[in-house]
């Protein structure tokens, strides 16, 4: 079943634990719209953790990937396409991911991202985690980071919500043009 207000590809954007990977899953097999996960697709070229590639290749190496794989991404058409939490941070991928696209935030508190992410199967590896105040530095990175996640054509608030009830919102939303069209 195709999107049909959707110009392009629905892009899930976000800060890491607010499900952008279980959404996209979700919403990939409701719709039928293939899922790209540049995470995953990092993850398969480096046949490493991500963590592992930020130890051993450096974050450069990561970002410059990163941005190779929104890019190739971006130019594909119907599909949903989930992006690691830092992407949108990229003045490049920022564009690529607005132009011609719906683009979705999905959010949660701080304290929920941090609980998903210590509950998460690679916790102990996540940089994120280390030190003695992740929460504080989930603040201070998502208000850095508010302006490169305002891209979106709207926002999703994924708090206390089963992933189903999430991708369900999504797919009315971007079948019902007119609650996206403006930004939020
Ligand atoms: C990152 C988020 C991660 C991953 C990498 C960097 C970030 O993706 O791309 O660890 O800078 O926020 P998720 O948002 O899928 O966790």
């Amino acid at each position: 079943m195709a999107f049909p207000s959707v110009p392009g590809n629905v892009v899930l954007i976000g800060f890491s634990g607010t499900g952008k990977s279980s959404v996209g899953r979700r919403l990939s097999a409701r719709l039928g719209w293939p899922l790209i996960d540049t995470d995953l697709q990092i993850v398969a070229r480096f046949g490493k953790s991500i963590a592992a590639v930020f130890a051993t290749e450096g974050e450069a190496v990561f970002r410059a990937a990163e941005s190779e794989l929104v890019q190739t991404a971006c130019a594909e058409k119907a599909r949903i396409i989930s992006v690691g939490g830092g992407a949108p941070v990229d003045p490049d991928s920022r564009e690529l991911i607005r132009e011609g696209n719906l683009v979705v935030q999905l959010v949660a508190a701080p304290e929920t991202i941090l609980s998903r992410l210590r509950s998460s199967p690679n916790a102990e590896e996540r940089p994120l985690l280390q030190g003695d105040d992740p929460l504080g530095r989930i603040r201070r990175l998502l208000a850095a980071r508010q302006e490169a996640y305002g891209i979106a054509n709207f926002v999703v608030d994924t708090e206390g919500r089963p992933i189903e009830a999430v991708a369900d919102e999504i797919a009315w939303r971007a079948r019902n043009r007119q609650t996206w069209q403006g930004q939020e």
